[in-house]
């Protein structure tokens, strides 16, 4: 059991103060009785709540998946720009939802929003392989020598070391990447191609872990995923089974948006 605006704290954006102004109106529904009095105790299992006639459901750990749109910053709030959560809708916001990592504001693709600390370090660990995958329009033409210079472990400026990645060009587009990587530095795809004199034009996330972001996402749309995508973000395949994947099927659709 568990008093009823911790609940609908926890599970919304509103504050405990904005629920109590609530419920005095007589917009605090459990069951079929109004509640004005938010110390009642409920069962989060079993009770219906509904704050303005929506109803609140108990869901302990959510999982958005987002095609993040240039201009748009992966924070939690931003006194300047739109976030990640500004996109979401009221019926999806929650206190407690972060981005799982940071795109550049002008980079565009996959993002996932949650609430799972654990899993969000799981992904982004280094330490732990899950390879980001991300496809790239270049200035100049790709060069077939990036591929052993990334494999190497490139040095960045400012002196830092890249973990060993591995990129390849697309057939029919001189001029794009199709690149993997195990980490997440600052501007790290832009610094790296600028170790190799090149410089990136557009920047989109396509995929991570096994879980590719759906072609029928529209840019600032999102889904919530099911147990079985989480799970693929946490599984890997090689390189060359997800480059000739990604050729076969998806190039022409992501080419055309990139
Ligand atoms: N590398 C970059 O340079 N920018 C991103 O947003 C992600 C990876």
């Amino acid at each position: 059991m568990e008093r009823l605006d911790k609940f609908i704290s926890s599970m919304t954006e509103y504050t405990r103060s904005q629920i109590k102004k609530l419920a005095l109106k007589g917009k605090i529904q459990v069951n079929s009785e109004i509640v004005k009095d938010c110390s009642l105790k409920i069962d989060p299992e079993s009770d219906r709540i509904y704050v303005c006639k929506r109803e609140i459901t108990f869901k302990e750990k959510v999982y958005i998946l987002m095609n993040k749109p240039d201009g748009v910053v992966c924070a939690t709030q931003d006194l300047r720009d739109k976030t990640v959560l500004d996109l979401l809708s009221d019926d999806v916001k929650r206190k407690d939802l972060f981005p799982a990592g940071r795109l550049d504001k002008d980079t565009r693709g996959m993002v996932l929003i949650t609430n799972d600390g654990e899993l969000s370090h799981r992904i982004l660990s280094p330490k732990k392989h899950i390879p980001k995958y991300y496809l790239v329009r270049l200035k100049e033409n790709f060069c077939e020598k990036y591929a052993k210079e990334f494999e190497q472990g490139i040095i960045i400026d400012g002196g830092e070391k890249c973990l060993p990645a591995k990129v390849r060009g697309l057939e029919n587009c001189p001029d794009a990447a199709f690149l993997e990587l195990f980490e997440g530095k600052f501007h790290q795809v832009k610094r790296m191609f600028a170790a190799v004199e090149n410089h990136v034009e557009s920047l989109v996330r396509i995929r991570m872990g096994n879980l590719s972001m759906p072609e029928n996402l529209e840019s600032g749309s999102y889904v919530e995923l099911l147990h079985k995508d989480v799970e693929k973000l946490l599984k890997t395949q090689s390189f060359e089974e997800v480059y000739n994947e990604f050729d076969s099927i998806f190039s022409s659709y992501w080419i055309n948006k990139l």
